[in-house]
């Protein structure tokens, strides 16, 4: 094999395909119920967005961002997240300073340079929303209730969501200053690159793997004895409020998430189905950022999911589908085959399939055996599988046969009536 993808990307192909576009198309549903509307922003951006907003001594920009310069030597990057291109987009086209609350969702590929291992991938998919204009703690609810409504809807029951307050910017200062004082003396046997964490920027030592970092990070000073009194209230707040949903959260005081433009509230939620990637999805608020790229001061919250991981832990639907295989025997029932194919898909919830290379009934039933066989990896429903059979024998005597494959029954149908026999079968 010459070509190969990109290490760290991958292809997805049917049936892997449909798991995604069904959670892409249950998204769309259950957002808009909420009345969240979709947004796509470009796959490019400035370098300098991402500096600005994640952080520039994060690990996502000091180290895993696709960067080039362009023909012209403008530097580009291929976005590892898409909070930032919104937030440029809603300042950009001037929604930022229009009607609020602006509520918006999205899905799409996003690019990090992290070492690929199970469920960490270099190119991923995440589906996200963001809520603009609510300072108030009614947008954690709205939030976390139409995440959960999305989780539930796809079959997830016993989820739980993390939640900490990483306070204002004063405060996240001062609990830095104090975790500092706290890590130095203990800081020995750190890395170098966790050593800078600890000169730069102490609160991304909580992504640290290093057992060293963990150790030392026990017992270590919590976000919320440095909230001021404001984001204090708003914590509390929130807590209640999410208790009076009967949403499942936990509290979480060493959560801080790996980007820097949150303020306040930040959640996560891991999945015990998956191994050491256990974070299917991360969020929280980013009241400063619109103001600090640009716009008009704006509260704002929003989560991405992480679309690979949620579906290698989410539940398998049971498969519902129907599959018609229509085989026409020889080249000269071809014809008809794609007519009455025509015909049944209108009423078919599935898909009927021609066997175009009318290869006769002996190969097109293999087919439809090893179809069969992958049912349910493909949504299909064993007892809606059939081969309708087209040959001489039923040209002349103006029926099809139509088999069943989960039995092997077959049954002689006047043509006339084909669609009408499949009514509440498939
Ligand atoms: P994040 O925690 O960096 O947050 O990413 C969100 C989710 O994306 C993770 O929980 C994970 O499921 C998935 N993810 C991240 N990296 C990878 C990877 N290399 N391979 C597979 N999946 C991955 C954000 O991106 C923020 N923009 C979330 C947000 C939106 N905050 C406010 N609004």
């Amino acid at each position: 094999m010459k070509y190969r993808a990109v290490k760290g990307t991958r292809d997805l192909l049917p049936p892997e395909t449909d798991r995604f576009a069904d959670a892409e198309a249950t998204a769309r549903r259950v957002f808009e119920s909420y009345g969240y509307g979709e947004v796509r922003t470009p796959c490019l951006e400035t370098t300098e967005l991402f500096a600005r907003s994640v952080g520039e001594t994060t690990d996502i920009v000091h180290k895993e961002m696709y960067t080039f310069s362009d023909r012209k030597g403008r530097s580009l990057t291929l976005r590892p997240e898409n909070t930032a291109g919104v937030v440029r987009a809603v300042i950009e086209n001037g929604i930022a300073a229009g009607p609020m609350p602006l509520r918006l969702w999205y899905e799409g590929p996003q690019f990090r340079y992290e070492r690929p291992q199970a469920g960490r991938y270099r190119e991923f998919r995440q589906i996200g929303a963001e809520l603009f204009g609510v300072p108030g703690p009614a947008a954690e609810v709205e939030i976390l209730t139409m995440l959960f409504a999305f989780l539930e809807a796809l079959g997830f029951r016993a989820l739980t969501v993390a939640v900490n307050s990483v306070g204002t910017a004063q405060s996240r200062e001062a609990f830095g200053k104090a975790l500092q004082a706290y890590l130095r003396p203990r800081s020995s046997g750190f890395g170098e690159d966790d050593r800078r964490k600890l000169d730069e920027n102490p609160l991304r030592l909580f992504d640290s793997k290093d057992p060293a970092v963990r150790a030392a990070l026990e017992g270590s000073p919590r976000t919320l004895d440095f909230l001021d009194p404001e984001s204090l209230r708003h914590h509390e707040t929130v807590r209640r409020l999410l208790g009076d949903a009967r949403l499942l959260f936990r509290d979480e005081p060493s959560l801080v998430r790996g980007l820097d433009y949150y303020t306040r509230t930040v959640f996560e939620v891991v999945s015990t189905e998956l191994g050491a990637q256990d974070a299917i999805l991360g969020g929280g608020r980013y009241d400063n950022l619109v103001e600090s790229l640009g716009g008009p001061p704006l509260a704002a919250i929003g989560f991405a999911i992480g679309e690979d991981r949620l579906l290698q832990a989410a539940p398998r639907r049971s498969p519902d589908r129907a599959l018609l295989l229509v085989l026409p025997q020889s080249p000269e029932d071809v014809d008809e085959a794609l007519r009455l194919a025509a015909e049944l898909r209108a009423g078919v919830r599935g898909s009927v399939e021609v066997d175009l290379l009318a290869r006769g009934f002996r190969r097109g039933m293999a087919r439809g055996n090893a179809l069969f066989e992958e049912a349910s990896a493909r949504g299909l429903d064993r007892e809606k599988i059939f081969a309708v059979l087209l040959g001489p024998r039923e040209r002349e005597g103006g029926t099809v046969t139509v088999k069943r494959l989960s039995s092997g029954d077959q049954e002689t149908v006047p043509r006339a009536s084909v669609a009408g026999w499949f009514e509440g079968r498939a």
